[in-house]
């Protein structure tokens, strides 16, 4: 049997290096020919944004890398598509992996499926329900052309089933990032992160920002900025800024490097970005990782956007939906520094033992079908 994994961006590192040990464990302990090779297809390039993730990870060098870069979805997406065939040209995969929902997973999913190759997509059926986000159309393709549907949460269940995919295809596994965050929190327990910015256990506030509704126009770009020095009079903060709203900031001139109390550095790795999660009081994000890795690890997290893919990590978990409305992100923000906080729980299924799941499905319907 032979697999290819894709890897494009940032958040993909993490979900496919448990997949990727998962598939060694069992070559080990079965006699089982399983080939993984894994295709980095240079979506995000940054040595911050990627190389760093493959050593921490322990990911070995991806086997093939297609140097994609950045460009329009149009450009991104069609580039991966025709780098990526010559790939599965050439090798010849029974089964491709992909993950998440970047521009890099519907490309390698709608070029597997145009040649007859089967496709198993990680991290299905989540739904946001609001497709001007370049994400939600990704999900809703990917999943439309993909065999295998490997499901995080309950809400995924429903929305496929709802959008009436085959029942069959459909497999309820938990979470491979949080298998990823379990297998390294010991690891990151060295981490010097707190140190190095001068910062103490429960006694800053964590910010990342990146999404186009937040950091592409000027004036929301601006408000953000505005409400992070309101709040940086009540706590530390400290500020990983993505290159996409650096590129923004530098564009619409706004400077932030004289807010008082704002620590402001560069994307930062993994180990360490785990190790600020777990301590930090308090998470504001428009990311969609983040709002779940804060629910497993219990710390409350406000999420500045109208609506999450991820409505378990509101109903069960520790995170706050906002909207887009920078006035309630700030009196939360608040409410929560002022011990109005939310006990959450661990999601069924988010053990660690996701990326088990998936590999032992997959060998069992591929022994079958031989
Ligand atoms: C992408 C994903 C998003 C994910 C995010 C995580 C899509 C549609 N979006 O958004 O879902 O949450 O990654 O980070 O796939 N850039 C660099 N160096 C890099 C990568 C990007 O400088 O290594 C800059 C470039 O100017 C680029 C911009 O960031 O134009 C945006 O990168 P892109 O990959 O298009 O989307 P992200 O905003 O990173």
């Amino acid at each position: 049997m032979k697999i290819i994994s894709v890897v494009g961006a940032r958040p993909n590192f993490m979900k496919v290096a448990p997949i990727f040990s998962a598939i060694n464990i069992k070559r080990q302990l079965s006699n089982l020919e399983i080939e993984h090779l894994v295709c980095h297809t240079g979506q995000h390039y940054d040595e911050r944004m990627s190389k760093v993730f493959f050593e921490e990870l322990e990911l070995p060098q991806p086997d093939f890398y297609l140097g994609v870069g950045s460009g329009s979805h149009t450009e991104q997406t069609a580039n991966v598509m025709l780098e990526f065939e010559k790939v599965l040209i050439s090798e010849k995969p029974d089964l491709v992996i992909v993950v998440g929902d970047v521009n890099s997973t519907i490309a390698c999913s709608l070029t597997a499926v145009k040649l007859g190759i089967k496709v198993a997509h990680v991290e299905a059926g989540l739904r946001s329900f609001d497709r001007s986000m370049p994400e939600e159309i990704n999900r809703i393709l990917t999943d439309a052309i993909s065999d295998y549907l490997f499901v995080t949460e309950k809400s995924g269940i429903d929305n496929l089933n709802q959008e009436g995919v085959e029942k069959n295809k459909i497999h309820f596994v938990g979470h491979v990032m949080i298998d990823s965050l379990i297998n390294f929190l010991p690891k990151a327990e060295s981490s010097q992160i707190l140190k190095r910015y001068g910062l103490s256990n429960k006694n800053y506030i964590l910010v990342t920002m990146h999404r186009p509704s937040n950091v592409d126009n000027k004036e929301n770009l601006k408000e953000l900025i505005s409400l992070l020095s309101k709040l940086a009079k009540k706590q530390t903060i400290i500020f990983p800024v993505h290159p996409r709203t650096r590129k923004n900031l530098e564009k619409f001139n706004i400077r932030i490097d004289k807010i008082e109390n704002l620590v402001i550095t560069d994307p930062i790795g993994y180990l360490d970005f785990i190790w600020l999660i777990k301590n930090a009081s308090l998470i504001l994000t428009d990311s969609g990782g983040i709002q779940e890795e804060s629910t497993y690890l219990g710390v409350q997290c406000v999420t500045l956007r109208r609506s999450t893919e991820r409505p378990i990590t509101v109903d069960e978990g520790t995170n706050h939906l906002v909207g887009d409305d920078f006035g309630m992100a700030e009196k939360k923000v608040i409410n929560i520094l002022n011990g109005d906080t939310k006990e959450g729980k661990i999601p069924d299924l988010w053990d660690g033992k996701a990326s088990e799941r998936i590999v032992d499905i997959l060998i069992k319907d591929f022994s079958f079908s031989k």
